[in-house]
């Protein structure tokens, strides 16, 4: 269907941060496939991974105990210090899962009305639940009506959420992202998080963070709110957990962990084998290879050379993000940017992407080196200073 306005490239292979298309063109990975190839592409790790697995069980069902979903569950809990663990297959889905434990929690508390607290620009998924969760016009349009019970305030205001506690005794949740990503690249202050945190501690609602796209290590940290020091009651997860095997899955913890029962919710992929070895596989190689530590010098490799080369370039209003989730904004749209980049040079093509228009979005993998990252960074340096130079009017920074 003509869901996506693709850039016409097809790409037919990959080796660690590099593409090559199907004429033979190389390109640098700036996206990593929006956030999911977390160890690059033909990592030979992963590869045999998944290999193996595959040649011993790909699916079973959730009607029989899986032994690789407990080990990977397992493996979560220590990583976020959290309990329990749903699985299913995408980021969508484990924020309905999210928010359907916000909506039990609240029934279970005697709230027939169950609301929750969600953010001007989020967004958490295309289903008719999380659309309705999302903070973006244009993702509701058309697909409206929208799902009930949801109370949306702007991000870092704490006085909003606080006048919210006070005149809606039906709130259940908290719901947002550490960092939003289609969003902007706009992070919830740690001063922010800590706050919702002692909220929802006075208030017994539960903190839902969608990590969908900032988790797994993007930040330097396995999980962006870990920054914060703070713990989430809910943790929807995605993307980048099983390196490019489509996985998601729910983390829980406390009162949260235990309001599902049998047949309160399920699904048919969720778990399988296959995507939890795959994501066994790609949680060890980050930790055996120290890819959080090199996210974060990435990332400031990266926006050393932004600060320097555009920080006071007329037309640039911002650059924010860590590690390796690294966005500039712009004045002026900007949504050509990423076709423009694949052309960048005659020897390869850079892929980046644009959000909200005027933001350019950097998610590489964790295996970029600071040699590829300068790479990666004069190039856009490059693109966007031309781009810039090209407007009408660029307005002053
Ligand atoms: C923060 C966040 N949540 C949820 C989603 C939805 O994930 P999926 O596309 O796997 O359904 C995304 C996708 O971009 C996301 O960035």
């Amino acid at each position: 269907m003509n869901t996506y306005a693709n850039l016409p490239v097809y790409l037919a292979r990959g080796e660690g941060v590099w593409l090559w298309d199907e004429d033979g063109r190389k390109y640098l990975d700036g996206l990593a496939g929006i956030a999911v190839n977390t160890l690059g592409h033909n990592h030979p790790r992963l590869v045999a991974a998944i290999a193996d697995q595959a040649s011993k069980l790909i699916h079973t069902s959730n009607v029989y105990k899986v032994r690789l979903q407990e080990t990977l569950a397992d493996k979560l809990a220590a990583l976020s210090g959290m309990d329990k663990v749903f699985f299913c297959n995408s980021g969508l889905e484990a924020n309905e899962a999210a928010l359907k434990i916000a909506r039990k929690y609240g029934h279970d508390r005697g709230i027939s009305n169950p609301e929750i607290i969600v953010y001007d620009n989020a967004f958490h998924g295309r289903s008719i639940a999380t659309l309705s969760a999302t903070g973006n016009a244009k993702v509701h349009k058309g697909f409206e009506p929208l799902v009930q019970g949801f109370v949306r305030v702007p991000l870092n205001d704490l006085a909003a959420v606080e006048k919210v506690a006070i005149e809606n005794p039906n709130v259940v949740a908290v719901f947002l992202e550490a960092i939003q990503g289609e969003g902007g690249i706009a992070p919830a202050r740690v001063e922010y998080l800590k706050a919702l945190r002692a909220l929802c501690d006075a208030r017994g609602w539960l903190l839902m963070i969608d990590e969908v796209q900032c988790g797994i290590g993007r930040t330097g940290k396995w999980f962006a709110h870990q920054w914060a020091g703070i713990l989430p009651d809910v943790m929807p997860l995605a993307k980048g957990l099983a390196g490019g095997v489509p996985i998601g899955a729910v983390v829980a913890r406390g009162a949260a962990a235990s309001v599902f029962g049998p047949g309160n919710h399920g699904t048919t992929f969720g778990g399988n084998p296959l995507a939890c070895r795959a994501a066994l596989e790609t949680i060890a190689v980050i930790e055996d290879d120290g890819l959080l530590a090199n996210a974060e010098q990435t990332g400031q490799a990266m926006r050393a050379v932004f600060s320097r080369e555009l920080s006071s370039v007329a037309g640039i209003l911002d650059i924010r993000g860590r590690g390796l989730m690294l966005g500039i904004e712009l004045a002026c749209p900007c949504a050509e940017i990423p076709k423009r980049a694949l052309a960048y040079s005659k020897e390869y093509g850079l892929l980046i992407n644009v959000t909200q228009d005027r933001v350019v979005r950097l998610l590489p993998s964790l295996v970029m080196n600071v040699e590829e990252a300068t790479l990666l960074a004069d190039g856009v340096v490059t693109i966007v200073r031309d781009f810039l130079s090209q407007q009408a009017e660029p307005k002053a920074a």
